[in-house]
Formats: C-alpha cells, sequence, structure tokens
C-alpha cells in the first residue's frame, strides 16, 4: 500500500535550518494497521503530510495506494483518506453539512445512503446529532466526526495524525475499536501515527518507531519486545528445610542446560532468569525445577515494554524524550 525510500524534508525559515525528516524508508502491506510511533517533534506529521500529497519532500520518492507521489499525486488523493491531528472540521458547520460536502467532492454516488451507513457505523446516529456543529459535540464524537469524513470515498487506505490524543481513556477505547474495525470489516489500510506507547501496542499489527527525523525500529510489538532482552521470569523458591542459597543454586543447575535460558541469577532467595520467549518456555522450566525436585512458592514474568525498545534504540527513554 504504501512504498517510501529516502523521504526527507528540510524546513528552511529565518532562524535557521530544520532536518525534520531525515530519510525514511518503509513498506506498509495492504490490510494491516500500521502505526507510526515518536516523541513529539520526531517528524511524524512531516511524514504523513509528504505521504498524503500536502507537503513536497526534499528528497526522496514513494508509492502511495498504487500511485507515484510526484508524478500522479491527485491519483494519490482519491485513494485515500486523511485525519489530520486535531481533525479538519469547521466548529460551526453542521456535521451533516461537513459530510455531505466531502462526499460531493469525491463524487459519491450517492451520499445520504453513504453518510447513514457512516452514522451507523461510527456511532453519529444518535438524535440531532449529526444536525449539530462539532463545536458541540464531545471530544469522541468529534473524533468519529473526523473519521467519518476520511472514509466517505470509501479509501483503501487510511492516514490518521494522533487519532486519539486529549480523548478521556474510554473515547480512546472505543475509537481504536474501530480503526480495528476498517481493517477486520472492510480490510482497509491504517497508517496512524502517535505518541502512546500503549496505542501503538494494543492498536497495530506493526510500529515503526521514529526519532529525530529517522526510523530506529520497527516490527510487530511482539517482535520488537523480543528484540530488547527476552523476558525476565523470577522464580520465588519454596523453603524447605534446605537453606535457601542451596535451592537456588539446584534450581540454577536444573536450568542450566535449557535452551531459552539466556541468563539465571539468584537473587533474595529467587532466581531470575532472562528467557527467550517467556510464555513458551514457562512450562518447561517449571517441570525442569519439579525433576530436580525444586518447590516453588511463587512464579512472575515480566515483559519488556516498547518504552524498553525506545530506550534501548535510541538510549531515552520515550516518555522523557517528548
Ligand atoms: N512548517 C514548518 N516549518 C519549520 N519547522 C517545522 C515545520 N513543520 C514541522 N517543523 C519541525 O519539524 C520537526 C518535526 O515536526 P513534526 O513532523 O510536526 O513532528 P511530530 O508530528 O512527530 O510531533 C519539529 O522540529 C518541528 O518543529
Ligand atoms: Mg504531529
Amino acid at each position: 500500500m504504501i512504498e517510501a525510500r529516502g523521504l526527507a524534508r528540510t524546513f528552511t525559515g529565518r532562524r535557521g535550518t530544520v532536518e525534520a525528516v531525515r530519510g525514511v524508508d518503509l513498506s506498509v502491506a495492504s490490510g494491516d494497521v500500521v502505526g507510526f510511533l515518536g516523541p513529539n517533534g520526531a517528524g511524524k506529521t512531516t511524514t504523513l503530510r509528504m505521504l498524503t500529497t500536502l507537503l513536497a519532500p526534499t528528497a526522496g520518492t514513494a508509492t502511495v495506494a498504487g500511485r507515484d507521489l510526484r508524478s500522479d499525486p491527485a491519483g494519490v488523493r482519491r485513494r485515500i483518506g486523511y485525519v489530520a491531528q486535531g481533525g479538519g472540521t469547521d466548529p460551526s458547520v453542521p456535521a451533516a453539512e461537513e459530510l455531505e460536502l466531502q462526499a460531493r467532492l469525491y463524487g459519491v454516488a450517492d451520499p445520504a445512503a453513504r453518510i447513514g451507513e457512516l452514522a451507523r457505523r461510527l456511532e453519529l446516529d444518535g438524535e440531532g446529532l449529526l444536525a449539530r456543529p462539532s463545536a458541540a459535540m464531545s471530544g469522541g464524537q468529534r473524533r468519529r466526526l473526523d473519521l467519518a469524513l476520511g472514509l466517505v470515498h470509501r479509501p483503501r487506505l487510511l492516514f490518521l495524525d494522533e487519532p486519539t490524543t486529549g480523548l478521556d481513556p474510554q473515547s480512546r477505547g472505543n475509537l481504536w475499536e474501530h480503526i480495528r474495525g476498517m481493517r477486520d470489516r472492510d480490510g482497509t489500510t491504517v497508517f496512524l501515527t502517535t505518541h502512546y506507547l500503549d496505542e501503538a501496542d494494543a492498536l497495530c499489527d506493526r510500529i515503526l518507531i521514529i526519532d529525530r527525523g529517522r526510523i530506529v525500529a520497527e516490527g510487530s510489538p511482539a517482535e520488537l519486545k523480543r528484540r530488547v532482552s527476552g523476558d525476565v521470569v523470577t522464580l520465588e523458591l519454596a523453603a524447605s528445610g534446605e537453606p535457601l542459597d542451596q535451592i537456588a543454586g539446584k534450581a540454577r543447575a536444573a536450568l542450566a542446560d535449557h535452551p531459552s535460558v539466556r541468563e539465571a541469577t539468584v537473587l533474595d532467595g529467587a532466581l531470575r532468569l532472562t528467557v527467550d520467549d517467556g510464555e513458551r518456555a514457562l512450562m518447561g522450566l517449571v517441570r525442569a525445577l519439579d525433576g530436580a525436585g525444586v518447590e516453588l512458592a511463587a512464579l512472575r514474568m515480566a515483559r519488556p515494554t516498547l518504552d524498553d525498545v525506545f530506550l534501548t534504540v535510541t538510549g531515552r527513554s520515550l516518555r522523557d524524550a517528548a
């Protein structure tokens, strides 16, 4: 759906030059929800504006929805939907008018039917809701209206810039459901930007992490997290008459040859393991300990978060980087 090579954008102003995007390569497969994750100022919006033909790249090429960005920008625009950061509605115009205008601009065959269908799907069919201007809507309703505007002409590819920024947790969860629905029901490809780790994690099939204008890591949420350092499994050993250190030593010996264990340390009567793919390895570990006569009092597993990934590739925490 998207193939970009060396996409770059420099802004030159009175106060000097800003290299907002410094050569981005990306591929987005049809039917995926792909997240562009990075701190504020990383270059997410600039990249999105280039991919949606709103901003000319300083360098690089891209094919978007099967059309060349430079030679056929109108072709790209016809095939994509775009919801800008903060939306694009006129706060004083009734929602129904906005939708109808958008439908006519794109030459939608039966605007009323399409608007009715979108209103039902996006929970905008409450009594009198579409008669209101967006200024008289809740944050969640406004964002769903933005989605409806982006989807009027049934694009195969939808760009969303920070779709849930400023929403309360419940409205965010609701919007995630709608975005998943577009993918699962209609096969729409969604390319969204976010600076929320949990959003990227919960919603995206693939994530591209961008920092200072460059992509620094990419993969599925699980792949990215696996890249960090494996999962941490902590085994609390049950006291059984023997000194704890001795039990711990026995436990360590029992697991020494286990193929998924990368590292084992004894800490305060507990055995702390770094394990590849902990969820799968766990049963085998417990069985091996059982075989060695080691009893467990408790067992914990912690997975690395996307913030750990960001920390690993950039040396900073995403929370601090913003
Ligand atoms: N029109 C512009 N003129 C000058 N600098 C800009 C312009 N737009 C964005 N920038 C700068 O480019 C960098 C990336 O901005 P942006 O793409 O908006 O980041 P993000 O969306 O990831 O927060 C920032 O340093 C920003 O200040
Ligand atoms: Mg932005």
